[in-house]
């Protein structure tokens, strides 16, 4: 399976992304590296690939999800920054369906 893991350059990342690859799937990272390090997926090297950016910038996204339609995406950011400081915006991670009108969306807004 495809995998897109946002977050995934987090302290359980590296651990999500290591169980991913095991099982033999093909696994995108997402991170804006505020709170995660390449470091964390550095044992890994040629194996991930790693989309530098924000979840809620959508050339970000649509970068990070090309070649991942029909693929699940595992979601391990529990907070966001704002002009505010940090939201939370989840207290445990979700995996589900990557929504391919949404891909297809973001990828006309391009
Ligand atoms: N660590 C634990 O023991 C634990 C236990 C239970 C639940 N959780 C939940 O699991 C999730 C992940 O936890 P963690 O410890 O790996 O956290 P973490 O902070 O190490 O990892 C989160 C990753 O998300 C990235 N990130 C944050 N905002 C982003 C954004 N806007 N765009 C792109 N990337 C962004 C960070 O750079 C970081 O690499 C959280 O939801 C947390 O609440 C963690």
């Amino acid at each position: 399976m495809r995998v897109l893991v946002t977050g995934g350059a987090g302290f359980l990342g590296r651990w999500a992304v290591k169980a991913l690859l095991d099982r033999g799937d093909e696994v995108t990272v997402l991170d804006d590296l505020s709170n995660g390090s390449e470091a964390n997926l550095a044992e890994f090297p040629g194996r991930v690939r790693l989309v530098r950016g924000d979840v809620t910038d959508p050339a970000a996204v649509v970068d990070a999800s090309r070649c991942h339609i029909d693929t699940a995406r595992l979601e391990l950011i529990g907070r966001m920054r704002s002009p505010g400081g940090y939201i939370r915006t989840r207290d445990a991670f979700e995996i589900r369906r990557l929504d391919f009108a949404e891909w297809q969306a973001a990828q006309a807004k391009r």
